[in-house]
């Protein structure tokens, strides 16, 4: 396993906090805390927060992902946002089935796929979300959910497509909720990730994917979590709106 082959990404994903000039600021004290990052550095901000975050980014090194795409071109999808829309504004990643998502909103496996074609179809890196439940992980099934998810979303997806996706391995459990995955947890499920992706596309393309953790990694926990062969990033919520906490994250994906 070499985890030279992929690169570390620390993205943050804001969900539903912050307004624009609120964005500008978290970003403008964030910048100077990361600059040295040697790991690449994204900030997944609400819709009307993306040209703020385009703007006070521009010249550093922090990306800009939206937290959600559509799945058509165009349309009466009233309240939706399509992957051009996103990447005419220069907005280059995209999380797309976060758990959030489908409990909430009703997205399913099927749709996940349909919105990770699109983003990809536009040329977007795309910050795909898989992971179980706390029942499903009770139930000794947890290999078996985050495989299914990860073969229903990626349907269609070629080898080569995969270069532009990140997948984020976020056990449901554990968001927001402060309860972390162990190193021991982490590391394993992002192993059977990896081994669903060999199976897909082969061993070679597998261990060239980012696999992200993401799930109460803060601070204090993050460096032991990245340290861990198969976690080469992390997706994280509310540590990612506290700049000297996000900055912490960074340093430690940055070893
Ligand atoms: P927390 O870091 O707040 O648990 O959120 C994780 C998450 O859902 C990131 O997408």
């Amino acid at each position: 396993m070499n985890k030279n082959l992929r690169p570390a990404v620390i993205a943050g994903n804001w969900k539903m906090n912050k307004t624009p000039a609120e964005a500008t600021a978290l970003i403008e004290d964030m910048k100077p805390l990361v600059a040295n990052a040697n790991c690449d550095v994204v900030v997944c901000v609400p819709y009307v927060d993306l040209q703020a975050a385009l703007d006070a980014t521009k010249g550093s090194n922090i990306r800009v992902g939206a937290e959600n795409v559509h799945w058509a071109k165009s349309g009466a999808f009233t309240g939706e946002i399509s992957a051009e829309m996103l990447t005419s504004m220069g907005v280059e990643y995209v999380i797309i089935g976060h758990s959030e998502r489908r409990t909430y909103f009703g997205e399913t496996d099927a749709t996940v796929n349909q919105r990770v074609r699109a983003a990809l179809d536009a040329g977007m890196t795309v910050i795909l979300c898989v992971g179980e439940v706390k029942e499903e992980r009770l139930s000794g099934i947890t290999d078996e959910v985050v495989a299914v998810q990860t073969k229903l979303d990626l349907a269609g997806v070629t080898a080569d497509e995969l270069k532009k996706v990140i997948i984020a391995y976020e056990p449901v459990w554990a968001i927001g909720t402060g309860l972390t995955a162990t190193p021991a947890q982490a590391e394993e499920t992002c192993g059977v990730i990896r081994k669903v992706l060999a199976g897909m596309y082969g061993a070679d393309v597998a261990d060239t994917v980012t696999i992200q953790y993401g799930g109460s990694m803060n601070a204090k926990n993050a460096a032991e979590l990245l340290s861990q062969p198969n976690v080469d990033g992390g997706l994280i919520g509310g540590a990612s709106l506290k700049p000297a906490d996000f900055a912490t994250i960074v340093a430690a994906a940055s070893i």
